[in-house]
């Protein structure tokens, strides 16, 4: 290996993006995060960009270049979800404002000049929200899309098809003509469907071992994923709540807690009950092209066990 996997967090925060950017900030063995770009998604972009700089500051890490970019898809009124994640987004943990500065760099630009200014084939970009951020790039400087390493993302949907349509993820939903740009763009991709997600739950005594970390970190998770657990909680009837975009950040850490198929993944825009919805070839029934990993199992204790081990080195 050489060095850390450099890496763009494209996000719109949320609790669960929250502790996806705190495993990564925790793991500079194994990941460099180049920035943050924030992206309207789970709440309005004003908040996204606030949450993503609370969010570094709550790791000790004031020196993330975080950016703004998208305020809204590309082609479509924004959805939200509040009814999730609480009205800042980042509802559970009482946390201060931050003080370290929002760069003046749109996201895009940023997206842009840093896979420019980097070689070919070295910079991973992880989206944990809708993809405008990263289609916009694409669409802008097509150039850069031949220089992206990899995608890994979460996002999509087979087995358990929807969550907030009965056929569509969140956060393809919100922006499926974005998606279909990425998932059309040849990059190679990694993808953490809620599949995998429905797995990654955060039970009683999960909670608690985040609880039990010394320091304000482990506390401040706690609460996060204790907030949304009552959604989740009442929606699913599960032990807990899913905690969907660490899987993302966990995959670049130790790939080998997860498995899946590298099928071709497509995104349907048009379909009068099916917007958003992304058609996995899991079973290999057509002749299209792989163009994605698309995950479907993961080792939910070691997830949480490196999720604790990290958090607790912040
Ligand atoms: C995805 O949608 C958001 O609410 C979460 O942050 C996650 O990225 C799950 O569908
Ligand atoms: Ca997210």
């Amino acid at each position: 290996m050489s060095g850390p996997r450099k890496i763009i967090i494209d996000t719109d925060p949320g609790q669960d993006d929250a502790v996806a950017i705190l495993l990564a900030l925790a793991s500079p063995d194994e990941v460099e995060v180049l920035g943050i770009t924030a992206v309207a998604g789970n709440v309005p972009l004003p908040l996204t960009q606030k949450n993503a700089r609370i969010v570094c500051e709550l790791a000790g890490k004031a020196d993330v270049s975080v950016h703004a970019g998208c305020a809204a898809p590309l082609k479509r009124k924004l959805v939200t979800a509040e009814h999730v994640h609480g009205k800042t987004g980042l509802d559970g943990p009482v946390l201060p404002d931050p003080v370290m500065p929002l760069q003046d760099e749109h996201g895009v630009d940023f997206i842009i000049r840093t896979l420019r200014d980097h070689p070919p084939g070295t910079v991973t970009l992880c989206p944990l929200g809708p993809l405008t951020n990263i289609a916009t790039a694409f669409q802008t400087a097509p150039d850069i899309v031949g220089r992206v390493q990899e995608i890994v993302l979460m996002g999509g949907a087979y087995f358990e098809v929807g969550n907030i349509t009965p056929t569509a993820e969140f956060n393809i939903y919100v922006d499926p003509e974005a998606a279909d740009i990425v998932f059309k763009s040849g990059v190679p991709m990694v993808v953490m469907p809620l599949d995998v997600t429905h797995k990654a739950l955060v039970t009683k005594p999960r909670n608690d071992a985040f609880r039990a970390i010394p320091g304000a970190v482990g506390h401040a998770v706690a609460e996060m994923t204790d907030f949304f657990e009552r959604f989740d909680r009442e929606k699913y009837g599960s032990d807990g709540a899913p905690l969907h975009d660490p899987c993302v950040t966990a995959w670049l850490i130790q790939p080998d807690l997860f498995a899946g198929r590298h099928i071709n993944v497509e995104i349907e825009t048009t379909g009068a009950l099916t917007t958003g919805m992304t058609v996995a070839d899991w079973w290999g029934v057509t002749d299209r092209a792989p163009n994605a990993t698309f995950m479907r199992e993961i080792d939910a204790d070691g997830f949480f066990a490196l999720l604790t081990d990290r958090l607790a080195r912040l």
